[in-house]
């Protein structure tokens, strides 16, 4: 598996010649023989992608759920050409039909590359616990898509999976999850001990009984009903023989 860092691009303006005014004022300047106009224009804007497709409607989206748009987004954008301002467009008309949520992205732009994993869910991290308890939300939780991928790629039943910045020990909880064992560093005590918490907890869902777990006991309890009771019949037969052969021995004086 190839495991790609993002790239950042780091801008700086061209510092201000009076430090009282909070903008470059003296522009940079490009002959437009090498430079033009037009190319400035589109260079200038933050977004960059070519259009040139149809483009998605507001009719497309009316009468839609909220899981509908989603996937409706999804699939335009990982087969169709993207276009930054249509993009926009469509979050304000579903804005105005009440449908652009506050707390999340409803719709997120696909990357076309095949090292991308489209199918993580962003939302799905510790963090929804730890909002929902009330505890400090960690910065960068990993998703759990991620980790449940890698940890059941790369190991097996019983090994053990180390995370060396645990933060609140995503990675430990879920390969707890997936019967292995978790080891992780963190230096940040409250990130530790929130971690150290859905840790423990993690432990008591995974041994807590299920129905399964209970029609096993049942037959491991008629197992040993079935031993105890194989062993009384054996000493039952066992001393049966041995009385006969006390009255053979008998029979044979
Ligand atoms: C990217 S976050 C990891 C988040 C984690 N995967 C999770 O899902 O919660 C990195 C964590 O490493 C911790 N950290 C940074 N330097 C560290 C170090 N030298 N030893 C242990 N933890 C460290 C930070 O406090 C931070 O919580």
């Amino acid at each position: 598996m190839g495991v790609g860092m993002p790239e950042y691009l780091l801008m700086f303006r061209k510092p201000q010649t009076d430090s009282t005014k909070g903008y470059a004022d003296e522009p940079v300047i490009k002959s437009k023989e090498r430079y033009s106009r037009a190319r400035w224009q589109a260079d200038a804007h933050g977004f960059t992608r070519s259009s040139g497709n149809r483009l998605l409607t507001k009719a497309d989206f009316d009468g839609l759920s909220h899981a509908e748009v989603f996937r409706k987004f999804k699939a335009w954008s990982e087969t169709q050409i993207y276009s930054y301002e249509n993009h926009v467009e469509i979050a304000g008309w579903c804005d105005e039909m009440n449908m652009l949520p506050t707390g999340f992205m409803l719709l997120q732009p696909q990357s076309w590359s095949e090292e991308v994993w489209s199918d993580i869910t962003r939302m799905m991290t510790l963090n929804s616990q730890q909002y929902s308890k009330g505890q400090e939300m960690h910065l960068c939780p990993l998703q759990f898509d991620i980790v449940d991928r890698c940890i059941k790629q790369f190991t097996n039943v019983g090994e053990t999976v180390f995370d060396p910045f645990g933060g609140i020990m995503t990675v430990p909880y879920r390969a707890m999850k997936f019967k292995r064992k978790g080891i992780a560093f963190e230096l940040n005590k409250s990130y530790f001990a929130d971690g150290a918490g859905w840790c423990a907890a993690m432990e008591a869902e995974i041994t807590i009984p299920d129905l399964f777990d209970m029609e096993a006991l049942d037959r491991d309890n008629g197992a040993q009903d079935y031993t105890a009771n194989k062993k009384e019949a054996v000493e039952l037969e066992t001393a049966t023989d041995d009385a006969i052969d006390e009255n053979q021995v008998e029979l044979a004086l």
